[in-house]
């Protein structure tokens, strides 16, 4: 466990790869408030696998995994190339080229890797059946000791699936986000076929100090 001075310099260190006040700024402020990140960690325990980030954004994830030590390879997918670059550019900074690796493409192409994967806050974009292949791809690409680590909305009749909502239409318009919300899943949807493929699955509120309706799942192979 790192202390809080030690969590804060980290933040500051990894805020600085990336170019600009502003988008330093987006990513201290993250990282100090969204517990998704440590989940992660916790959730993949340092067992040293390779990590498919996919829906990876700026890849902010490798980077804090990096900094924790548990992170022997980082192969991260998203279909906005503006974020892919501006992540890249912060792993050059961070000197990671060889351990980090970011890709313009779309969830569906998964590249060949088994190990650790990790859908963050990215399945509510894409429509119902895409969901459903793509947690179907994500345990085929879990190693035996493979931990698959999802954060995501859950449809519920909750203010804080309407406060989501409600965010998620500035969203689109401002445009931050390519297309916008597709489904917002029920917890049955992402439970179901996880356990039909034999994973065990816990599903836990992550809201961190936002308004928004933000589920961790957590899914391994059973003993
Ligand atoms: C809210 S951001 C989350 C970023 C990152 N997972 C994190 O938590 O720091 C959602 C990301 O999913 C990406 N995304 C949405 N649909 C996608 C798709 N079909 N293929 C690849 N990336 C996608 C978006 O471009 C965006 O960067």
């Amino acid at each position: 466990m790192m202390d809080r001075i030690s969590q804060r310099l980290s933040r500051q260190r990894i805020a600085h790869f990336y170019d600009g006040w502003l988008q330093r700024s987006y990513v201290h402020g993250k990282l100090a408030s969204d517990p998704v990140y440590a989940a992660t960690a916790e959730a993949i325990d340092g067992t040293a696998l390779p990590l498919l980030d996919i829906g990876c954004g700026i890849g902010l994830l490798g980077l804090y995994l990096h900094t924790r030590g548990t992170l022997p390879r980082y192969l991260g997918l998203d279909h906005d190339e503006r974020k892919i670059d501006a992540g890249m550019i912060a792993v050059r900074r961070a000197g990671l080229e060889r351990v980090m690796e970011l890709r313009t493409a779309d969830a569906a192409a998964m590249p060949p890797v088994q190990g650790h994967v990790a859908l963050l806050d990215m399945l509510h974009y894409l429509p119902q059946e895409a969901q459903q292949s793509l947690l179907e791809a994500s345990v085929q690409h879990l190693a035996p000791a493979g931990v698959l680590v999802i954060r995501s909305v859950l449809l519920d009749s909750s203010w804080r699936f309407h406060a989501t909502r409600a965010e998620e239409v500035w969203l689109r318009l401002s445009r931050r986000i390519r297309g916008g919300a597709q489904h917002y899943p029920k917890a049955a949807e992402l439970r179901r076929p996880l356990e039909a493929a034999g994973l065990s699955v816990t599903i836990e509120p992550l809201f961190g100090s936002t308004p928004f309706n933000s589920y961790l799942i957590v899914a391994r192979r059973r003993n």
